[in-house]
């Protein structure tokens, strides 16, 4: 098959969807690929890394006549509109939030598959860019928050003193908070964490992390491995159970998100003033609205004494490592999808129909089109 890597437009990316190894791969399994120019360099793979892989690397035309286009981010709809009609997409989509994207994949017959829609079950794990790279924004949100506070996280004994390790209080135990109770473990802090769904209270203390329990009647439920909204009433016994411990930490990172939702608000403006002067929040759920009522999106504020840091597309800061992985989960996706002779379209199958957000006409001759 004729596939097309794009260079991303979004400000500040600077992951792209293949990285030279992926290419070289696909490149030997018989398929033929073309990289727009300078793609790669936010990631550090030079277009002479793609040549060598086997790719074609241009800034012609000739991008726009592929049968599959891989990119991180959705493409903007204009862009969109150059794509070969009946081909084929793959990237994040957010159908959602960009309906007129979803338009033009309409108009242009093409067949797009939503990396953020790959089912949760275990045989597509190698294929989940929302877990890897949750992973590495994760493990980037402690190191973001050591590099904003005035104190180090270990215990060290020296000569002069006795320096007690920082105090690191993590909400949400999902991908990105596992990796980061492992990475502020690693580095000595003390973590406690909070956590809707009671099953994570063993995954945070096999990493040595403490779970903070609430006591609520209502059972969290939990929907293709996502925490769906939960209660009021179970919001406030969680504000009580944590409020302890919120304002003696030094850092405190959010990770809470709730499916299809806006994030749940964790910290109140009036919890901000009463923490500790010097401690740092990283509000890795500020894209989704916010844990922090005083986030603010691709900003450092300081309110009380207190830096909030509303982050922003870490996993763009990792880049090479963030396209490194995502270009895997592409490769075993398109493996999944497609054999040599193009996309299979198994509307059995639970994976296909889960991540298709558009079907083209051309996916299959005995199936009804939708
Ligand atoms: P997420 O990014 O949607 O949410 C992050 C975390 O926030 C979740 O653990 C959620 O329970 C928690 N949360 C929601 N509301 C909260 C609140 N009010 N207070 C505190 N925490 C709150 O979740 P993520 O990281 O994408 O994955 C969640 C789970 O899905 C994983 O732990 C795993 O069990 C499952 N999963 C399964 C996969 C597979 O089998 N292929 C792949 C990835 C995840």
């Amino acid at each position: 098959m004729d596939l097309t890597v794009l260079k991303e437009s979004r400000p500040g990316e600077n992951r792209v969807a293949l990285s030279p190894a992926v290419v070289q791969s696909l490149v030997k399994a018989g398929h033929k690929i073309q990289v727009e120019k300078d793609a790669g360099l936010g990631s550090a793979f030079t277009n002479e890394a793609y040549q060598a892989a086997g790719a074609e690397v241009t800034d012609g035309t000739g991008l726009y006549e592929a049968d599959l286009f891989l990119m991180v981010n959705p493409p903007e709809a204009a862009q969109a509109e150059r794509f070969k009609k009946g081909s084929a997409l793959m990237s994040f989509i957010y159908a959602a939030q960009n309906q007129e994207l979803m338009d033009v994949l309409k108009g242009n017959d093409m067949t797009a598959f939503a990396m953020e829609e790959v089912p949760r079950i275990s045989r597509a794990q190698s294929m989940d860019a929302l877990s890897s790279q949750a992973n590495l924004a994760g493990y980037k949100a402690v190191i973001l928050g050591a590099e904003h506070l005035s104190r180090i996280f270990p215990l060290m004994m020296t000569a002069a003193g006795t320096v007690t390790p920082a105090k690191i209080l993590i909400f949400g135990a999902g991908v990105a908070g596992l990796q980061a109770i492992a990475t502020a473990k690693r580095l000595g802090a003390v973590v406690e964490v909070s956590d809707v769904r009671p099953e994570t209270k063993e995954q945070v203390e096999s990493l040595g992390g403490k779970f903070i329990e609430v006591k609520a009647d209502n059972a969290v439920q939990v929907e293709g491995g996502y925490a769906k909204e939960v209660s009021a009433e179970f919001l406030q016994k969680q504000k009580e159970a944590v409020e302890k411990s919120l304002f003696q930490a030094d850092l405190v990172i959010t990770t809470a998100l709730v499916r299809g939702g806006k994030a749940p608000v964790l910290i109140t403006p009036e919890q901000v003033e009463k923490m500790k002067y010097g401690s740092v929040i990283v509000d890795m759920a500020v894209e989704q609205g916010g844990n922090c009522g005083l986030s603010e999106a691709g900003q450092v504020v300081e309110k009380h004494g207190v830096k909030i840091i509303g982050a922003t597309n870490l996993p763009s800061t990792l880049a090479t490592n963030a396209s490194e992985l995502y270009a895997k989960n592409i490769q075993n996706l398109f493996s999944h999808l497609a054999d040599e002779k193009g996309f299979k379209y198994d509307m059995e199958d639970e994976i296909t129909t889960g991540c298709m957000v558009n079907r083209g006409s051309n996916t299959s001759t005995n199936q009804p089109q939708s």
